[in-house]
């Protein structure tokens, strides 16, 4: 093990002016809020609106926000993370951007993609570039314009969907109790039927999009299937996590769980035997922001963790993708 630990030293993140609410949504599709409420647990969203604006538009408010709380000259930044599925553009990539509007003058920079699990993923790949002992400051982001990607025709997804971006600030600590103690990543290739955007990539290119086959360059989604591969995976890999830490449900303050679906929530914190006091929801106002869930997490629920708090992050999405984390915080927050 390194003596080098990567803590979590701030947390900033931003989500978009337009609300769409559930009754908005009963107007665009057969839909109705009770079906949305019971199914889902979501009851608003968030929607960029506005000519030019990407998922960095979004990424770097909530950058500056944590640069500022925080104390940090960007300049003092090794490097950016950002895991999004709705780049700005394919080149440059959008934490490259972000770097240039922020003043990270000296960091590398890369966008990571894993679907839902994409924040996981690059926390995991950043505190594994801190733990080397080469680089002392990273931030990692996550965030996604799903509006970008979502067909307002089609009620199965969207009716999930929003938008947001939330990081945090990874620092070098040595021989520190606190930070990122444990991680564990999954994948299963098998998923894609059940969840994909077929168009845009290099097997149906941007330029052969036509009226006939648009919809593929839309969000899909199996729900049903998708549904019940989540409840089992994100459950068995926060319940593997916990196993090998030797805690038990009582010893984990917060269960951090990516935003979905708020049964897939509750499933996995029953399994963990973590009480539903103890999950960060957020599901009822953002929706599914993909790569934001989890950072928006910590955003929103900043104020309650407490130093030494045993967190545990789980996150599954398209792919298959899934995994766990464990978390010691590392501050109060004033
Ligand atoms: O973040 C990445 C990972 N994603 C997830 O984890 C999402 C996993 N899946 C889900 O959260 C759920 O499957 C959904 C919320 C997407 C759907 O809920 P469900 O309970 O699995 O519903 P279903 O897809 O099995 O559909 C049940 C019924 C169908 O009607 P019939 O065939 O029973 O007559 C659907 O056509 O509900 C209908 N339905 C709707 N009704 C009203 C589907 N979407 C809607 C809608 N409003 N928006």
């Amino acid at each position: 093990m390194s003596p080098i630990r990567a803590v979590i030293k701030g947390v900033g993140g931003y989500v978009p002016e337009y609300i769409l609410t559930n009754q908005e949504l009963e107007k665009m599709v057969e839909t109705n809020d009770e079906w949305i409420t019971s199914r889902t647990g979501i009851k608003e969203r968030r929607l960029l609106k506005g000519d030019d604006q990407g998922t960095s538009a979004m990424a770097v408010k909530a950058v500056r926000e944590l640069l500022e709380k925080t104390n940090t000259n960007p300049e003092d930044i090794d490097f950016i993370l950002c895991s999004t599925i709705t780049p700005d553009f394919l080149c440059p990539v959008t934490s490259n951007l972000i770097c240039d509007m922020v003043g990270a003058k000296n960091a590398f920079s890369f966008d990571l993609m894993a679907a839902c699990s994409g924040f996981l993923f690059a926390l995991s790949t950043g505190a594994n570039f801190i733990e080397s002992g080469r680089y002392k400051k990273g931030i990692i982001i996550g965030g996604d314009k799903m509006s970008s990607i979502v067909n307002y025709t089609d009620r199965n997804t969207c009716i999930l969907f929003g938008d947001g971006a939330g990081c945090v600030l990874l620092e070098a600590e040595e021989n520190s109790p606190y930070g990122i103690i444990d991680m564990a990543m999954k994948t299963d290739g098998s998923g894609l039927p059940y969840l994909n955007i077929r168009g845009g990539g290099s097997r149906l290119a941007p330029q052969e999009y036509n009226k006939d086959n648009h919809e593929k360059y839309f969000i899909y989604q199996e729900g049903a299937t998708v549904f019940k591969t989540a409840v089992t995976r994100m459950a068995d890999i926060a319940a593997h996590i916990m196993e090998r830490n030797n805690l038990t449900g009582e010893d984990v303050q917060w269960l951090v769980p990516h935003q979905a679906n708020k049964r897939i929530i509750d499933a996995t914190a029953d399994r963990m035997g973590v009480s539903a006091s103890k999950v960060t929801l957020n599901i009822e106002k953002y929706g599914n922001t993909t790569n934001g869930t989890l950072p928006l997490c910590f955003w929103d629920f900043e104020k309650q963790f407490k130093k030494g708090d045993n967190i545990i992050l789980a996150a599954f999405g398209g792919g298959f993708t899934w995994g766990s984390m464990y978390i010691k915080w590392a501050y109060d927050s004033h």
